[in-house]
This record gives C-alpha cells, sequence and structure tokens, in this order.
C-alpha cells in the first residue's frame, strides 16, 4: 500500500546517515512503488549545494550504498522529487528560507499540508530545531506532521528529560517517532509473531521452563571515526540501553490484549519496570565492562587498541564491551537470568538471542556424551532465522543420543532494511516499531546506576584482544550461574 501524500524535510542531508541508510532506503520505497506520486524530500543542512549538485550527492551516495543498481529512468523519476536548502539549523531566520521552499515544493506537486521531519543529526541541536520549526509556523499544519528522530536520546535519564520537555512544546507525543532501527529489524520484529501466532511457545514461555536467556549483540569494527561520540558514550549507552534492551523487551513481554500500537508498547514498558535496577554491588556482581586492546585482524595485521584510536583519550575508561546478568522480577521470569553481551572489535559481527530450556531429568539418557538442553535460537544476523535444537537418537544401534537442529531461515535479500520498514512505518504514522517516551526514560532509569558506578571504577575494567569474544570475566559471569554462552554461529 502506497504511502499517503507528504513532504520529506531531512535535517542532516549531507550526513552518514542519510547517505547510508536514508536516500537507499527512500530509493527502496520508490523502486517498490510504496511511495505515492506526490512526495517530496527537501534536504536541509549547512554546507551550500544546489539543487542540482544536491541530486549528484543523493546519486553518489545510492551507487555506493544503494541495495541494487540504479535504472536511469526511475533515477530520473525518483530524483526529481528531491531539493535542497542550505540551513544552519542554529540560526532561526534560516528556517524561515526552508519554510518557503516547503511551501514551493507543497504546490509544485500539489502535497497537502503532510509533513515528516527527520533529525538525522547531531543530537544537541534536536531540542532547537523543534524550536525554530514552531518559530518558523513550519510545524503549523492544516494536515498531519510528524516528527522522527534518531538515537541517542539524551546521555541520562535528566537530559532525555530536558530534550522530551523541549520536542513536547511543539509536538505532541504521538507525534514524536523515537528511532530504534533494531525494531526495524526483520527477526526482532518477528520475535511477537513467533510468540504470539505459535501454540508451542507460550505454555514454556516461563520461569518454569526456560533457564536463561541469552543475547549478543558482537561486532567487528572498532570505534572507527566516531571517538568524540563513543568517548561519551561507550556501549553502554551505545547499545545497551537502547538496542539490548529493546530486544529483552520483545522476549520477556507479556502477551498484548491486542496487537495494536499502545497495547503493544504498554507490554513493553511493564519488562522494563520489572528490571531490576542495580545498586553499586549488584553492579559488581553482575555487570562486566571491557575495553578492546590490541589483536590481529582476520589477515594477521595488528589492529590498535581503543585506547590508540584516533582522537580516543590514551587513558580512556570507556568500555567497549558490556555483559550482564539482567533479573526481571515479574511472575513469569523470577529467578530466570537474562545475559546479554555487546561489543565492539569481537571475532563476528553477529546478533542472535538464546532461550536455554531446562535440563530434563538424567537418568534415561546417562551416557557420556553430554545430553544438551533444548535451545531456540533466533539469529537476527547475519542469518535471519530460527534454529531448535533437539536431541535425537543417532541411527543406528549404539543407542547415543546427539544434538540435532530444525533450522528455518530467510532467503537471503528477501527481507527489506530495517530502516526501509521503519520508514514505511514512521511516514505512515504507525509508531508500533517506535520507542515511547516512557521506555525510553525507565531505560535510563535502570543505566543511569550502571553509569554511576562506572564512573566509580565498579566493576573494574578487563582488556579483551581484539578479535576475541570480550573479557574472560563475561565467561565467568556465566559459568558461575552453571551455564556457558552458546556460541553465535
Ligand atoms: C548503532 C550504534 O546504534 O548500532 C553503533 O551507535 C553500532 O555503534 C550499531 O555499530 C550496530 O547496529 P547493527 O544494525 O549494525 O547491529
Amino acid at each position: 500500500r502506497a504511502l499517503p501524500p507528504h513532504t520529506f524535510i531531512l535535517f542532516g542531508a549531507t550526513g552518514d546517515l542519510a547517505r547510508r541508510k536514508l536516500y537507499p532506503a527512500l530509493y527502496d520505497l520508490f523502486q517498490d512503488k510504496l511511495l505515492p506520486e506526490r512526495f517530496a524530500v527537501v534536504g536541509a543542512a549547512r554546507r551550500s549545494y544546489t539543487d542540482e549538485s544536491f541530486r549528484d550527492e543523493l546519486r553518489a551516495a545510492l551507487e555506493e550504498f544503494g541495495r541494487n543498481s540504479i535504472e536511469p529512468e526511475l533515477w530520473e523519476q525518483f530524483a526529481k522529487h528531491f531539493s535542497y536548502c542550505a540551513v544552519d539549523v542554529r540560526n532561526p531566520e534560516e528556517f524561515k528560507k526552508l519554510n518557503e521552499q516547503v511551501r514551493k515544493v507543497e504546490q509544485a506537486f500539489d502535497i497537502p499540508e503532510q509533513r515528516v521531519f527527520y533529525l538525522a543529526m547531531a543530537p544537541e541541536f534536536f531540542g532547537e530545531v523543534a524550536l525554530h520549526l514552531y518559530d518558523s509556523k513550519l510545524s503549523d499544519v492544516k494536515g498531519w506532521r510528524r516528527l522522527i528522530i534518531e538515537k541517542p536520546f539524551g546521555r541520562d535519564l535528566s537530559s532525555a528529560e530536558t530534550l522530551n520537555s523541549q520536542l513536547r512544546e511543539v509536538f505532541e507525543e504521538e507525534e514524536i517517532y523515537r528511532i530504534d532501527h533494531y525494531l526495524g529489524k526483520e527477526m526482532v520484529q518477528n520475535i511477537e509473531v513467533l510468540r504470539f501466532a505459535n501454540s508451542i511457545f507460550e505454555p514454556v514461555w516461563n520461569n518454569r521452563s526456560i533457564a536463561n536467556v541469552q543475547i549478543t549483540s558482537s561486532e567487528t569494527v572498532g570505534v572507527e571515526d566516531r571517538a568524540s561520540y563513543y568517548e561519551r558514550s561507550g556501549a553502554l549507552r551505545d547499545m545497551v540501553q537502547n538496542h539490548m534492551l529493546q530486544m529483552v523487551m520483545m522476549i520477556a513481554m507479556e502477551p498484548p490484549s491486542r496487537l495494536k500500537t499502545e497495547a503493544i508498547r504498554d507490554e513493553k514498558v511493564k519488562v522494563l519496570r520489572s528490571l531490576r535496577r542495580f545498586s553499586e554491588n549488584e553492579v559488581k556482581a553482575h555487570v562486566v565492562r571491557g575495553q578492546y586492546g590490541e589483536g590481529p585482524d582476520k589477515s594477521g595485521k595488528t589492529l590498535p587498541a581503543y585506547r590508540n584510536e584516533h582522537g580516543v583519550d590514551a587513558a580512556s575508561n570507556t568500555e567497549t564491551f558490556i555483559a550482564a546478568r539482567l533479573y526481571i522480577d515479574n511472575f513469569r521470569w523470577a529467578g530466570v537470568p537474562f545475559y546479554i553481551r555487546t561489543g565492539k572489535r569481537m571475532s563476528v559481527k553477529a546478533t542472535e538471542i538464546v532461550i536455554q530450556f531446562k535440563d530434563m531429568p538424567r537418568m534415561y539418557f546417562n551416557q557420556e556424551g553430554q545430553l544438551l538442553p533444548n535451545l531456540l535460537v533466533i539469529r537476527v544476523y547475519p542469518e535471519e532465522g530460527i534454529s531448535i535444537q533437539l536431541n535425537a537418537k543417532r541411527p543406528g544401534t549404539d543407542g547415543t543420543v546427539v544434538p540435532v537442529a530444525m533450522e528455518f531461515s530467510q532467503e537471503p535479500d528477501n527481507s527489506p532494511e530495517a530502516y526501509v520498514r521503519l520508514l514505511y512505518d514512521g511516514i505512515q504514522g504507525d509508531s508500533t516499531f517506535f520507542t515511547r517516551w516512557d521506555e525510553v526514560s525507565l531505560a535510563w532509569k535502570f543505566v543511569d546506576p550502571i553509569a554511576a558506578a562506572f564512573r566509580d571504577g565498579i566493576p573494574p575494567l578487563s582488556e579483551y584482544e581484539s578479535g576475541s569474544f570480550g573479557p574472560a570475566a563475561s565467561n565467568e559471569l556465566v559459568e558461575h550461574d552453571g551455564f556457558v554462552w552458546w556460541p553465535v554461529t
């Protein structure tokens, strides 16, 4: 179903996110005929471009980051919807110019006043941009308007509250779409279908049958050129506050009263309310933090330690790895550890969720080979699929029991990029897979005490070798409870 007519006003139009993700996503939508005839994109950023040179940049971005090669005819049709307006967002005067331009394209393409404002820029400007949208009357529309904003949403509860109240002076909560791109991932969205469209899971989806849950998101890249952001953020704010907790919520939420936006978000929020908040002593017991040291890359070349990366303080204590044991203190999950781990410069790039079921009594198959537990593995990246580990008899007469796997894999390349879905949903006004303010604020309430403990040096920062799977302390965290991390595949 094609999206409604709209004007897409993109702040940060020359930035990395726009080039890597947003333009390719818009092009995919256009190619799939999901963008309406009556749409326009107005790019806004500081650099001075003409419409022509902006479109050249757009084309270069599509060539570099697009999924498919560009079809010349389609490109012509696509490009004509794009124009550019140089705007320094600190200067309210320049919003007037932007306003004129938006009105001009609305007239040219006969678009009703239905506007999407997308802030793909440094977060310190979010509040100011909202204010200037108001002052310049850009946000004053006869139709609808939506504000899509990128992370990070604050750097702690108090800054998030400030930002939120700035935005709320101009936009209603229902008009604000806070992006967490993990919620756009096919398999993260599939968790809800898996759980609520199959009768075999719900009866065992609780502490009577599940021994633990393991959520891993590992990356091979290091800090790249983002030191100035990452030094102030670290893995806790960069990955745990948002993506990791979102996956925890999707796994742990109760069935919503209906599959509708607010009902789903209500249930997710309840998970965060039950998530145990840690005292400093509990941070020591339940959280591991690490930082990558040197290590070999695939070709044997030595990769630099985090502290030697460009722009990083040589004595930096920023964590590039976190593992933690979380508890959701509610009726369903009491006593079940949720282990999470995420880090940069690890051996593989993978995102995976493993549900480990409790052991059967051992008396029947008390053989030397270990009887492995049942596992439900949800593969989010690089493959998208599900596998279930069972025990079965090895064919033959020796009666050996061996683990076997039942696999389901999505066709490679069949599922759209997270940003394609999120743009589609956001423009359409479906905020199910965006984060609501109470989710954000509760996530910070969980994260803030951990950040405070980190500042006090708790737990100690362990170095791990680049290309490994994090510090030994991460394994010890799980082994302490009699478990192991299941290797990501
Ligand atoms: C972003 C973080 O939100 O997620 C990055 O800021 C991280 O540091 C990225 O690399 C990981 O996303 P993905 O989709 O590649 O797993």
